[in-house]
């Protein structure tokens, strides 16, 4: 069985003509014949089928042809999704997710692992390339290995600080605005006071990190990919008691080539995103307060 969507055609024997299939397919791959026993025809000449799958989600008939490992999951018997969560359900789920900073000192059970990258798995991407792929690490070395690469420039930044006005001409505009905060200098201390002491200030000693990585692709849709998948994962991750914080003062730091060789980020791929996972030690009771949606109307 194969694990990438194989469309094979239209199964005559169950279609009945209803044409959804035509209605449904963004590439146009399903069109009318003049043949009486076969009045749609699947054509895929060029390859250019997105493997949506979208024909097999929409055939009341089960009458599409694939080849694919995934077996469809059929809707039928199954409520419709505003009687599995309503929205105010769902507002719940989504308000009550934080980033976890603290975790119990326990390995996430395999099981639980599996279910938050099935349910990323699921998550759509950008012409429905599946480009993606994850590093699972448990490995505590290898988890403490990318914390402190993660902070090896802050000694260097703190060093370099006092001489900032000297190389301000020569920064990119986002690291002239960090060099001249005031804030910058207090952050930097804070972070370097808590490493002395031990302290785990990139994986707060999470007992899972989830690295993901793709090759780019048009207008950096690799990174939104990422986005909508990591969500994916942070709220299954948060329906199975665990929690879960996105790190990106990690995932800058596989920028560097050492750094992709070492977890073995193939060749042509980027990271575009690194969480941590586990089980959290520590209890939120309420949701914090957020910005208004600042919207802007075309009616
Ligand atoms: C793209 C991205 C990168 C982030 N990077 C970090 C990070 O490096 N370290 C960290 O502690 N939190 C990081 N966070 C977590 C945010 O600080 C957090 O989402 C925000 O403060 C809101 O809190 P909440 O997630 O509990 O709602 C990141 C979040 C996002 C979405």
């Amino acid at each position: 069985m194969i694990n990438m969507l194989l469309i094979q055609g239209i199964d005559y024997n169950k279609c009945s003509e209803c044409g959804s299939c035509v209605a449904s397919c963004t590439a146009k791959l399903y069109s009318e014949t003049d043949d009486k026993d076969k009045v749609y025809v699947f054509n895929n000449p060029h390859g250019v089928c997105v493997k949506c799958g979208h024909c097999i989600a929409v055939c009341p008939d089960e009458a599409i042809l694939f080849e694919h490992e995934d077996p469809a999951f059929n809707f039928k018997g199954t409520k419709k999704l505003p009687d599995i969560v309503s929205y105010g359900d769902l507002m719940k789920i989504l308000r009550m997710r934080r980033s976890i900073r603290v975790y119990k000192d326990k390995p996430v059970p395999e099981k639980k692992l599996e279910k938050v990258l099935q349910a990323m798995r699921y998550a759509p991407t950008a012409s429905n390339r599946e480009n993606w792929r994850i590093t699972v690490v448990t490995n505590r070395k290898e988890i403490e290995y990318l914390s402190k690469e993660s902070t090896k420039d802050l000694k260097l930044a703190k060093k370099l600080l006092p001489l900032r006005y000297l190389a301000l001409p020569f920064l990119s505009p986002a690291l002239r605005k960090r060099a001249i905060d005031p804030r910058t200098e207090v952050i930097l201390d804070r972070e370097l006071g808590a490493l002395e002491k031990g302290e785990d200030i990139v994986f707060f000693n999470a007992p899972c990190v989830l690295i993901l990585y793709a090759r780019p692709y048009t207008s950096n849709m690799a990174a939104n990919d990422a986005g909508v998948v990591i969500t994916h994962g942070m709220l299954a991750a948060q329906a199975l008691g665990l929690g879960t914080c996105w790190i990106g003062i990690a995932q800058r730091i596989f920028a560097k080539k050492r750094i992709r060789k070492h977890f073995k980020v193939p060749k042509g791929y980027e990271v575009y995103g690194v969480i941590t996972l586990g089980e959290p030690d520590i209890e939120y009771q309420r949701a914090p307060p957020r910005r208004a949606v600042r919207v802007q109307r075309m009616d």
